[in-house]
């Protein structure tokens, strides 16, 4: 059994996430329509495979980490069907594996959707693809409307990371055994188990997981690389604490050096006044407030007084509910800079008109983090 120092100098040979950089970067879900911007504005992205092969290549050329789709099996509703469109993980990872060279590529995995010996299997094709640079995202499933598809039952939060963690044991198992692998779990049986060719990456590929929940937050801090954590609010005290109380539990309770990352949406204007606007319109003139609505639902958001779930769903409009970086490029490398300070190791990105945004931040942000030190 290698130490957590050791698997992370054995992925960083083929992995960027393992690299030196200050701060990771890594663009969020544009594998489906919309990204993260719930709005009617025009521009959000609309999913073809030549857009999002433009985003992972722009991404590529910026040498980010990480590229990080979204599990979604249908959309939110509301006028612009949130989400409804877009391409499945595992073989959107593949393509994407082949058309870029530095950023790891993600799967994120619904675990009642995906056998785990099914997934150990194409997630090692796509770490052959890429050369090693591949990372699972490990989603317990929350989506009741979702599971239904599958005819599987949503569990309680309990049972889902128990039933996750004998997912990623079953991965692992198949990942790295010799000969035979046999499981005998309460949810999963695996008989004289094979899989070859092995992962490129060794031991085995990354993995990351962003449960927020009790049980979500100890399943991330024993088995993930990466625990992703969402800021109920954007206080960097607060944001600070919780990041040290994340990397506490995993290192006195499992005995392990995890990252953490957080994600961020971005709207970046030359002055601030104009980001605000742009903000203002596409969240607040033109959201779609049933969608947000639907989605807050299905996560379980409903007990908040009227005005608190109102900037909640307009937070959720703007970019998932993630941290807002708001501002003229100055401002929006400050909050990265500010992620960082907090303990943060990598962010996420989004922007609500997805390709514009990116490019800019390419051409008139990147100087300013690479001169912070960042990157
Ligand atoms: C960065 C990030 C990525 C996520 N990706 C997905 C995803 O692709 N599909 C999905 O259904 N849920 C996704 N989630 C939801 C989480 O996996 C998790 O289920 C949610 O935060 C609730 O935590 P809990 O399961 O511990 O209650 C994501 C959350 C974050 C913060």
């Amino acid at each position: 059994m290698h130490t957590t120092a050791k698997i992370q100098e054995l992925r960083r040979a083929t992995n960027p996430l393992f690299n030196d950089r200050k701060l990771k970067l890594g663009t969020f879900c544009t594998n489906l329509n919309g990204g993260c911007a719930i709005s009617t504005i025009p521009g959000t992205l609309e999913i073809t495979w030549p857009n999002t092969v433009r985003l992972a290549q722009i991404a590529d050329a910026m040498e980010f980490e990480a590229v990080v789709p979204v599990g979604r099996w249908k959309g939110f509703g509301g006028v612009t069907n949130f989400n409804g469109a877009g391409f499945e993980c595992f073989s959107w990872a593949a393509g994407i594996g082949a058309v870029t060279k530095y950023p790891a590529v993600f799967a994120t995995s619904h675990v009642p959707m995906y056998h785990p010996a099914l997934a150990a299997k194409q997630a090692t094709v796509i770490d052959h693809i890429s050369n090693g640079r591949h990372a699972i995202n490990i989603v317990g499933g929350w989506n009741q409307g979702e599971l239904d598809m599958f005819g599987a039952r949503m569990q309680d939060h309990k049972d889902r990371y128990a039933r996750a963690a004998e997912w990623i044991e079953i991965m692992i198992g198949l990942w790295t055994c010799e000969n035979e692998f046999t499981y005998e779990g309460q949810y999963y049986q695996v008989k004289k188990g094979a899989l070859a060719p092995k992962p490129i990456q060794q031991p085995y590929p990354a993995i990351m997981n962003a449960g927020g929940s009790e049980q979500g937050q100890h399943f991330s801090a024993k088995y993930s690389d990466i625990a992703f954590i969402q800021f109920d609010t954007h206080d960097l005290d607060f944001a600070r604490s919780k990041v040290e109380k994340y990397r506490r539990l995993a290192r006195e309770e499992y005995g392990r050096d995890i990252q953490i990352w957080s994600f961020g949406y971005v709207v970046q204007r030359e002055t601030e006044k104009e980001a605000k606007d742009f903000l203002h319109y596409y969240v607040h003139e033109k959201g779609d407030w049933v969608a947000a609505e639907n989605l807050m639902g299905l996560l379980g958001i409903g007990s908040l007084a009227v005005e608190d779930f109102r900037k909640l769903q307009a937070h959720f409009m703007a970019g998932w509910g993630a941290f807002p970086l708001v501002g003229t490029k100055e401002q929006v490398a400050e909050g990265l800079a500010n992620l960082s300070k907090v303990g943060i190791d990598g962010a996420l990105l989004s922007w609500p008109l997805y390709e514009e945004g990116v490019l800019t931040f390419q051409k008139d942000t990147m100087p300013l983090l690479k001169q912070a030190g960042l990157r």
